[in-house]
């Protein structure tokens, strides 16, 4: 059976979404040093749009995350990439993340870079799935909130697959 997808988010709604966290992160940090940490590799489609609609000067760097795999199950165990190479002492700083799901990659990665100094140190992500006995996280510039679902699209993948769809489906996997 072929995997099954149904739209949940349109690609119209997410352009107006990152327009307005764009806006909202360029006035909180006019006159920062601000950094994006993009975590990879789900958010580089959701990051590069909102990039381009940041109007404060910032840097931009990129650590992986991964607790997925091949599964649609997170796995519980969160693989950290290079972080401690990054330069964020005294800076705001950004993770831009794809979607929030137990919260336990976030929490991970907030704690990881809280060691390296930073000035701030906020979340923006696109989506935040509401699951049962997840990790409190503190999402200052979110998206959406989904129901507790697999989704693809705009980055999210589905064992490697999906990432190219403008916009966000649920996905049922075929058999
Ligand atoms: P968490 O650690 O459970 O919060 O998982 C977060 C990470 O798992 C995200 O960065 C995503 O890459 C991935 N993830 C979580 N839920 C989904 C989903 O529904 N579709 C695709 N990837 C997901
Ligand atoms: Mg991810």
């Amino acid at each position: 059976m072929a995997d099954q997808l149904r739209p949940l988010i349109s690609a119209r709604r997410i352009k107006k979404r990152v327009g307005e966290l764009a806006r909202q992160i360029s006035e909180d940090h006019r006159r920062a040093t601000l950094t994006l940490v993009i975590v990879l590799k789900g958010a580089a489609v959701f990051a590069a749009d909102l990039m381009r609609r940041i109007e404060t000067p910032f840097v931009v760097d990129f650590v992986r995350a991964s607790s997925y795999g091949k599964t649609a199950r997170s796995s519980g165990h969160v693989a950290l990439g290079d972080e401690a190479r990054l330069d964020i002492a005294g800076h705001d700083v950004i993770v831009v993340e794809d979607i929030v799901d137990t919260g336990r990659t976030v929490t991970a990665l907030i704690a990881a870079l809280e060691k390296l100094g930073p000035k701030s140190l906020d979340v923006c992500a696109l989506l935040h799935k509401q699951v049962a006995g997840a990790q409190p996280v503190t999402i200052r510039y979110k998206g959406f909130d989904i129901p507790d679902e697999f989704v693809v699209g705009y980055g999210m993948d589905y064992a490697e697959r999906y990432r190219n769809l403008p916009g966000v489906y649920r996905l049922t996997p075929g058999g």
